[in-house]
């Protein structure tokens, strides 16, 4: 963990050229944040929306700011400093939310806005896209057990074509994988990863605007940052920390990640989950969550004109019940 007064300095103050937000009114407003409130941001990138936040906290309220990234905490060092001391920046994995909340927890709400910001996908040497020739890292935070590239060294075919499949929803992911574990002693930047893949997916149809290699480049960010698995240990962990009547703000860019946070919120929001064809209920269950929005939010079209990075975003509310496990 690091404490804002720790944390480096950034070298510009404009917070929006790191990352510009998205949703960033609906996921505050849904937030409910009051002036004497406890808040979390579980992933601070470059600031926006704890900014948002701070500015609707009254000198009683607290803001606790996460990202695995250092980067992102240095970023908004000043932003924390010139907080009166309401808001505490904290390097570390959101899955371990209820150890870094442990002392102020319960907590009125938590924000997570989902993956990667502007700053890590543009910049050359953190290796998250193929629009630059970079070194395969792709590594959110030093806390990622490996490196991108270490990966596709080590990593079996079989295991290869599982990510692959699974978290890019590769259609040819056998045939990648194959390819890749011939070459992989060649591989040594994105670029290089993303002509092999080119080389051996088969030509996308004229009206494909993806490029081949979008959806291994993908797989791979998830498998390097275990972000999945990351997700539910985060949302399980929210919940224990969120206080009755406290919201649950998550903000999605894919389908798999939107699906978890969906189903997540429908089995909290259940208060029984029993087969339907049991005589009386055998799980003892009560809902820990009330679902707030219905159909997920989604940006206006001025916004995905102005910020084309949110056309996916997706964003769902849950309210912590006050029964529960
Ligand atoms: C989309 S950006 C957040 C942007 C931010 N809301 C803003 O307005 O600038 C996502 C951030 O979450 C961080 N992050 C992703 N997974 C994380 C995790 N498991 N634990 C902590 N931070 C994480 C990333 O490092 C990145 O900085």
């Amino acid at each position: 963990m690091l404490s804002c007064k720790q944390a480096g300095s950034p070298e510009a103050l404009d917070h929006l050229s790191y990352h510009v937000p998205v949703l960033l009114k609906e996921a505050v407003g849904f937030l409910n944040v009051y002036p004497g409130g406890i808040y979390v941001d579980a992933t601070l990138g470059g600031g926006s929306h704890s900014r948002a936040i701070l500015e609707n906290l009254g000198p009683e309220g607290r803001l606790i700011s996460i990202d695995r990234d250092p980067e992102a905490i240095a970023w908004s060092r000043q932003m924390a400093e010139k907080s009166g001391g309401r808001c505490t920046l904290i390097q570390a994995n959101y899955s371990h939310l209820n150890e870094v909340l442990s002392e102020v927890s319960p907590v009125n709400g938590i924000l997570f806005d989902l993956g990667v910001s502007s700053h890590q996908l543009d910049t050359e040497r953190r290796g998250f896209s193929f629009r630059f020739s970079g070194p395969l890292d792709m590594r959110m935070g030093p806390d990622a057990d490996l490196d991108a590239g270490t990966l596709l060294r080590t990593w079996s075919e079989d295991e290869l074509a599982r990510i692959f499949r699974d978290y890019g929803e590769e259609r040819h992911a056998r045939r990648i994988a194959s390819a890749i574990v011939k070459e992989r002693h060649n591989i040594l930047t994105t670029w290089d990863l993303a002509e092999l893949v080119r080389k051996v997916s088969p030509a996308p149809s004229q009206s494909s605007r993806i490029d081949a290699a979008t959806k291994v480049f993908q797989a791979l960010r998830l498998a390097v940052n275990a972000e999945l698995d990351g997700l539910k240990a985060g949302l399980n962990a929210a919940v224990e920390c969120l206080a009755p009547g406290g919201r649950l703000v998550v903000i999605a860019y894919h389908s798999l990640e939107d699906r978890i946070v969906k189903t997540f919120l429908k089995e909290q929001s259940a208060p029984c989950i029993c087969l339907p064809d049991l005589p009386r209920c055998a799980c003892g269950r009560i809902a820990t969550m009330k679902t707030v929005t219905g159909k997920p939010v989604r940006p206006s079209e001025a916004e995905i004109a102005a910020n084309p990075r949110s056309r996916s975003a997706r964003l769902r509310v849950g309210e912590r019940l006050s029964r529960g496990r």
